[in-house]
């Protein structure tokens, strides 16, 4: 793993692994960079993975106020700079996703393509905003353990192996509260994205886990109406991780995307 300091004086931590494209991979919530372990230990063919831990999670330091999307992609776009990468492939699992497309919103020029993972775009309704804001509160005062506790059995499909389902747990608690509380109220900041979806025009791969409960095929099937061109998967025996869930069908499915550079 390596550090990038920031503008700000803020660590931002990062792995880079494999060779070809660079493909930046965001995380999803509550997690890390490490959720993304079968790719870092095994990268797919034809990508450069560019991984990095989100403020406040894993090595890197939080910055202040809610972590908003744009945040996040502000963070991701300082590292692109930092590693002289002009343009990449961007994409995410679930938070990852809508701070990929934050990323495509801030500076479409630097996107050559999207990785839409477990993720939708759409913004939260009232009450979504209200969960997270009752989110926020609740690590803040008692730990991340009951927002774990709640969230494990919707995350991951019932054929999940145990040894995949306790990393993931023990990866979630190890967040900061701090870390959780703010991104889970920039996570209800974050816009609609559908119009821009509709606006791009690169290679865009949208994958769904069969069982995702979080963000289902309907959603996945949304976004991947709107890009003009967009290549929809689903995969098979996986719930909302995809990628740790099935990571040879995940792997299999980037190596083919990465022809298309
Ligand atoms: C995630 O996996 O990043 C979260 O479930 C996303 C969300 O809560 O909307």
């Amino acid at each position: 793993m390596k550090t990038l300091t920031l503008a700000d004086g803020r660590a931002y931590a990062f792995h880079e692994v494999g060779e070809g494209t660079p493909l930046l991979l965001l995380h999803g919530f509550p997690l890390s960079s490490e959720s993304f372990w079968p790719q870092l230990e095994a990268p797919p063919k034809g990508f450069r993975l560019i991984v990095p831990d989100h403020r406040g999670f894993g090595a890197s330091a939080q910055g202040p106020g809610p972590s908003t999307m744009e945040a996040l992609a502000s963070d991701a776009l300082a590292l692109l700079d930092a590693l002289d990468v002009s343009a990449a492939v961007v994409g995410g699992v679930s938070m990852g996703g809508y701070a990929s497309m934050a990323l495509a919103r801030l500076d479409p020029g630097r996107v050559r393509g999207l990785v839409l993972i477990d993720t939708q775009a759409t913004a939260d309704d009232e009450a979504g905003r209200a969960r997270r804001e009752a989110v926020a509160v609740d690590v803040t005062q008692h730990g991340v353990g009951g927002l774990v506790a709640g969230m494990i059995p919707r995350l991951l499909a019932a054929g999940t192996s145990e040894a995949v389902r306790t990393r993931v747990e023990a990866l979630m608690l190890r967040q900061a509260p701090a870390a959780v509380a703010a991104a889970s109220r920039g996570m209800a900041l974050r816009s609609d994205s559908k119009d821009l979806l509709a606006r791009f025009s690169g290679p865009t791969l949208v994958i769904v886990g069969a069982h995702d409960a979080i963000t289902p095929l309907p959603k996945a099937k949304e976004m991947a109406d709107v890009v003009s061109g967009a290549q929809l998967e689903l995969v098979a025996e996986a719930g909302h991780l995809s990628n740790l869930e099935q990571p040879g069908a995940f792997k299999r499915l980037l190596e083919q995307f990465a022809t298309r550079f």
